[in-house]
């Protein structure tokens, strides 16, 4: 029978010792559902704040979210007085982190604030006072407690510009920030006392930092050589003291590219998706896709978005090279499944993808110019601009559309001379 770990004595919040040196000193909010608008909790989250206490001071890291400074202050008080408080340490400065800060600062007025150099410019932003002082660190930045110390590692975009991590040497113990971390509340805290929450470790993952996975690959390679941990910290969720390092092994899983597909290094990959009611856009689909296969080292896939679900096809677009979407215009839009696909590209880097549209069109065929105006938002180049095509395409338009193809091929594989080619090779 595991032991629940004493959170509340006679009403009052207690510190959680973790260890000789480190307590957990958050709060529980399992009555949260949906985390930054966009991220379900099903049963909550925790924000996860620490002290580490040294021979000559003690540190704070991280806060939490202003409603719940109280049980971060009484379990503080239960381990130690602000005026032994030498440090406070900000992994990541997102108010869930932050929201106990300005009257932390004020109890322990004596404390240095230390946040990332990327940091500096949020702080005055987020938290909207000017008093604050800070010493800005960076990777391989120390700072003593005495008989013990913090080192610094700066792991920006996971998921924002500013975080970090904070390493405890003496106890082998990574303060991870949202690195690692989950929303899930359970109050046995510890990753071997808690209910199973492995769905919630890849979904937050999936939504915080896939986006970022170029990033992800970077901190690991400074987390990895401190491997094997004792334990690591994160800022949400269980407390990871059994077998931490394969928390660290999933996210470099998750992080390598999805599928090492038999594509070679010389080759380019180019998606056409489409969606057709009249068989219109999909005529220009397969010409478009025509035009595209006779690009040597191009390969060309060419999918009906009827025909998945959108998860696929949002796995696929993250390996790919080039994204070609064929979307006919109804009452002034572009069709719904188009828009479904391209609202579930926020969880993928797009930066510097090739994007195309093309779309059949009624009366008006704004939704080609729209899609296009989305992809560039996503930050896909579109340098060549869409097609549209009135109804039904003649011959001579489906020969343009089999050029657009050959041209967005050629941008791809970076051969595309400013607009020479023979229509009659394409014929
Ligand atoms: Fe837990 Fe990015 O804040």
């Amino acid at each position: 029978m595991s032991k629940l770990p004493l959170l509340i004595l006679n009403g009052i919040p207690q510190a959680v010792a973790l260890s000789k040196r480190v307590h957990w000193i958050g709060a529980l909010d399992p009555s949260l559902r949906t985390f930054d608008i966009i991220l379900k909790t099903a049963n909550g989250t925790t924000y996860n704040a620490y002290v580490v206490r040294g021979s000559e001071g003690v540190a704070i890291i991280d806060t939490v979210k202003e409603g719940y400074a109280n049980d971060f202050f009484a379990r503080l008080e239960s381990v130690a007085r602000y005026d032994e408080i030498k440090v406070i340490v900000l992994n990541h400065l997102e108010p869930d982190h932050t929201g106990a800060l300005p009257e932390l600062m004020r109890r322990a007025p004596q404390a240095q604030l230390y946040i990332s150099q990327k940091a500096q410019s949020m702080l005055k932003a987020l938290l909207k006072q000017d008093a604050f002082s800070f010493i800005p660190v960076v990777t391989g930045d120390t700072v003593s407690l005495g008989d013990c110390s913090l080192a610094f590692f700066h792991t920006p975009y996971l998921h924002w510009p500013d975080t970090q991590c904070t390493y405890l040497p003496e106890e082998k113990t990574l303060f991870s920030g949202d690195v690692f971390g989950c929303h899930f509340c359970d109050v046995r805290l510890f990753n071997d006392e808690v209910g199973d929450f492995r769905f919630t470790f890849e979904y937050y993952y999936a939504h915080i930092m896939r986006p970022f996975k170029e990033y992800v690959n970077r901190a690991l390679d400074l987390i990895e050589p401190l491997l094997p941990l004792d334990t690591i910290l994160p800022a949400h969720g269980p407390l990871l003291r059994d077998q931490p390092q394969r928390y660290v092994q999933r996210y470099r899983e998750l992080s390598r590219a999805a599928l090492q597909t038999e594509i070679s290094t010389d080759e380019k990959t180019l998606l056409i998706f489409y969606i057709s009611s009249y068989g219109n856009t999909r005529r220009m689909a397969e010409a478009i896709y025509e035009g595209a296969m006779a690009v040597e080292r191009v390969r060309v896939s060419l999918y009906d978005l009827e025909g998945s679900e959108i998860a696929p096809f949002v796995d696929l677009i993250e390996g790919a090279d080039g994204i070609v979407f064929g979307a006919p215009t109804i009452n002034g839009d572009a069709v719904k499944p188009v828009w479904d696909l391209l609202s579930s590209l926020a969880v993928i880097n797009l930066k510097s993808k090739l994007g195309g549209v093309f779309g059949s069109y009624g009366w008006t065929g704004e939704g080609v110019k729209m899609v296009e105006d989305r992809l560039r938002g996503l930050k896909l180049r579109v340098p060549i601009p869409g097609i549209r095509i009135k109804l039904i395409p003649t011959e001579e338009e489906i020969l343009s559309c089999r050029e657009f193809g050959h041209e967005l091929a050629q941008e791809l594989m970076g051969l595309r001379q400013s607009k020479v080619i023979d229509m009659a090779d394409l014929a």
